[in-house]
């Protein structure tokens, strides 16, 4: 199942993409925003992909083929920005970059891949799969202080306690290895009365446990801070994130990059000379409409930020 871009209208306004300008898709998963960035940036606009998922390089690079004179696509982590834009595509700057973070919906729906309770799969949920911890890993070895805090923390789930305590009872008996394994003992760990109706009981943890195995969190602020700094003058970013914790790091960046200084308030005249490099575009999150909410249920969490980088006054 191809992944339908989200907010593609809103970000291809943001991102006034045209030709003779380079433009990133940092994430670019099934090749959906970047293809749109191609047509609006023809006939001479330039995109860098970068994905770390070498099926999605491998999709979006067939799907994009018409347009190879013009594309340079890496298999690549986002956190490596800087690297892939100066030293694998050799450019020093760009015009326009896109985050859109997570996962896409043909990762989630490759039963094989293990990300989602819908289909038996081995635990893996790596987006990489050259390497780094698997799920499976992560539901087995970790101590159970630690386990609580991923399913508490990145899964915002208030069952965490209970849940992770029936994963650490039910993994003393048996390797917990498959999605249908720890689906069931997620749901029996809920009260019944408790468990959602909305989604599914095991939604939450299975987030929880695949931001942590891809390690999502951790690099997102530093990654963000490298962009701006590829970024031209008047060059924009926009992000996409799909969780509360992803939105609030984008949200204090942006603010912290467009104020600049970092001196304690109670100090008069400013010491750290810092000052902003961007101008925020969003001042709330912009979010789908009822209609693509509709269209693509997928997009109903979405919240898009974009922000500019500007000439840094005296
Ligand atoms: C929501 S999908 C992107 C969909 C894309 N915009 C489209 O229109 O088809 C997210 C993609 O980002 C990739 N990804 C997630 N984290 C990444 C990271 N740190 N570095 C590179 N790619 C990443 C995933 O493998 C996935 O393909």
């Amino acid at each position: 199942m191809v992944h339908i871009p989200v907010l593609l209208d809103e970000v291809i306004n943001f991102l006034q993409c045209e030709p003779d300008n380079i433009y990133v898709d940092a994430n670019i998963g099934d090749g959906g925003h970047a293809e749109q960035m191609l047509k609006k940036s023809s006939p001479t606009g330039i995109l860098i992909g970068i994905d770390r998922d070498e099926d999605s390089i491998k999709f979006a690079s067939d799907r994009l083929s018409a347009y190879r004179e013009r594309i340079f696509i890496f298999h690549d982590d986002f956190k490596n920005i800087k690297n892939v834009v100066k030293d694998k595509a050799g450019f020093s700057k760009v015009d326009g970059i896109l985050f859109d973070l997570g996962v896409s919906t043909r990762q989630l729906m490759n039963a094989e891949r293990g990300f989602s309770f819908s289909s038996n799969a081995p635990l893996d949920m790596r987006m990489d799969r050259s390497g780094g911890v698997t799920a499976k890993e992560i539901v087995n070895n970790f101590e159970e202080e630690k386990l609580m805090g991923i399913i508490y923390k990145y899964g915002e789930e208030k069952w965490a306690k209970k849940i992770t305590r029936a994963i650490v009872r039910e993994r003393g008996k048996m390797p917990i290895e498959t999605t249908f394994q720890l689906s069931d003992i997620v749901v029996s760990a809920i009260p019944p009365a408790h468990r959602s109706q909305r989604i599914h009981p095991a939604t939450k943890t299975f987030q929880a446990i695949r931001i942590a195995v891809n390690g999502e969190i951790e690099i997102l602020k530093d990654a963000i801070r490298d962009a701006i700094d590829v970024l031209n003058i008047e060059g924009r970013i926009c992000v996409i994130s799909y969780h509360s914790l992803e939105d609030r790091i984008v949200k204090n960046l942006f603010r912290e990059m467009e104020h600049g200084c970092i001196c304690p308030h109670d100090i008069p005249k400013c010491i750290c000379g810092r000052k902003g490099a961007i101008k925020i575009l969003t001042k709330k999150p912009v979010t789908p409409s009822e209609e693509e909410v509709r269209r693509n249920l997928r997009s109903r969490s979405a919240k898009l930020r974009a922000a500019e980088k500007i000439v840094i006054s005296d």
